[in-house]
């Protein structure tokens, strides 16, 4: 990679705040921001809507015929910022429903899913300097990113949070379920076959447990200075 050409990889658990960290890093460094789950999750909406998931199994003989075609991306909508797109329809609100969390594990499992992702981020990654936020980026996607991070935080602490995520949204929801499902996805995501959650050797392990966002923002202000002598825009 050139030094004007970063590629920089954040995996983790879910519910470690990996995207907002990710969003936040994209805009004060000037860089594109990715969201590899959103992926995942938008071709879990698909499958839902048309049956192909039954009994928490993925038929991907049905669904492979449309993965092709589903163009599916990413689109600044001003205000709102970047939001998902599965052709012209905007699903941002819809794939981040509990409905698509419990079902976006066997989906992400299948191989024929995640090599049409891993297209999509391959050639992102490629046109431009990019922040992506995922469980494989810095294993599988992009092994040679410039920078790596694992983030990490305790599983009540995740929970917590993203009960609150979604109460913002207006999707009530017992914390013992939120905690539930994202302690499954944190078992399914490390156990899968293919490209499991696990730390890249190279990278630098943040648990945010006890930290703020600005306590995280002044830690990767000093790697960032640090490795690519890189200051925020506005500094
Ligand atoms: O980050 P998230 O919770 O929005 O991701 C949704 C699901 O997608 C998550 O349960 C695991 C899967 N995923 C994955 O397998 N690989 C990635 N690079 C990103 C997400």
């Amino acid at each position: 990679m050139s030094e004007s050409h970063i590629i920089i990889a954040i995996d983790g658990y879910s519910s470690t705040g990996k995207s907002s960290f990710a969003k936040r890093i994209a805009s004060a460094y000037g860089l594109l921001y990715l969201d590899s789950g959103a992926l995942y999750r938008a071709v879990t909406l698909v499958a839902m809507e048309n049956g192909f998931i039954s009994d928490g199994k993925l038929d991907i003989s049905l669904l492979q015929p449309f993965l092709g075609d589903l163009n599916i991306h990413f689109r600044d909508n001003g205000p709102e910022g970047n939001q998902t797109f599965i052709g012209g329809r905007n699903v941002e609100k819809e794939i981040r429903s509990m409905e698509v969390s419990s079902n976006v594990s066997p989906v992400a499992a299948d191989r024929n899913v995640r090599n049409y992702v891993d297209g999509i981020l391959h050639e992102m990654g490629r046109q431009r300097s990019v922040v992506m936020d995922g469980r494989d980026i810095g294993t599988t996607v992009f092994p040679e990113a410039d920078l790596k991070i694992f983030m990490t935080a305790d599983p009540s602490v995740r929970a917590m949070r993203r009960a609150a995520e979604l109460k913002a949204k207006g999707q009530e929801c017992p914390l013992e379920d939120v905690l539930k499902n994202l302690q499954e996805r944190d078992y399914i995501d490390s156990h899968r076959e293919i490209s499991p959650l696990t730390q890249a050797p190279d990278a630098i392990v943040l648990d945010n447990s006890n930290m703020t966002f600005d306590d995280q923002m002044q830690w990767i202000a000093g790697i960032m200075k640090q490795k690519f002598n890189l200051k925020p825009l506005d500094e």
